[in-house]
């Protein structure tokens, strides 16, 4: 059962702050990251992090080739992300909206940092160590924010800019996306 259920907003799981992995071990580690590509894959995610199916370790998954999501985003690479420490490089905040797997067929604006240093190790203990900017430095932002048990509405700064998918297209304040209305 290589897709599992996502928790949803309302599960206090998902507001725990979730632990390191050590040592990282990667035959014990691989059927987790299998489950989490897997369930990311199958509901269209842009990232994943652990803890969203019910798993309280420090580990998340992000990246694609093209996302269905998020048709105007730039390729992510597909990455395993372990124990990660962020970094702002800049003080520039950007606002943009953010959809989560675990608020399904909804959307908020959300400030981010635009430019960040991401640290931290892959699925073979090997270090990772990357500058990202833009939808990458917000997509590694969303996911971690998971381990420490942060959703994205508890950072939206004015909740009105918070809605349902499809009100928001409605109003053509989103684009909808083909597989929006499965959320
Ligand atoms: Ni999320």
């Amino acid at each position: 059962m290589p897709i599992r259920t996502l928790l949803k907003m309302g599960d206090p799981r998902l507001l725990e702050v979730s632990r390191p992995v050590e040592p990282i071990d990667s035959l014990a580690l691989a059927p987790l990251l299998n489950d989490m590509w897997d369930t990311m894959k199958a509901a269209n995610g842009a990232g994943l992090a652990a803890p969203q199916i019910g798993v309280m370790r420090r580990v998340v998954i992000f990246g694609y080739q093209t996302n269905p999501r998020y048709p105007d985003a730039p390729p992510v690479p597909e990455t395993v992300l372990i124990n990660p420490l962020i970094t702002p490089l800049s003080r520039i905040i950007e606002h943009d909206w953010e959809g989560c797997l675990s608020v399904p067929g909804m959307r908020g604006i959300v400030p981010r940092f635009d430019k960040i240093r991401y640290q931290g190790f892959d699925q073979y203990g090997e270090p990772i160590d990357r500058e990202v900017s833009g939808f990458h430095a917000r997509v590694v932002q969303h996911e971690c924010d998971h381990l420490d048990g942060i959703l994205y509405p508890l950072r939206i700064e004015d909740m009105r800019n918070f809605g349902y998918v499809d009100t928001l297209a409605e109003q053509g304040i989103i684009k909808l996306q083909p597989c929006d209305d499965e959320s």
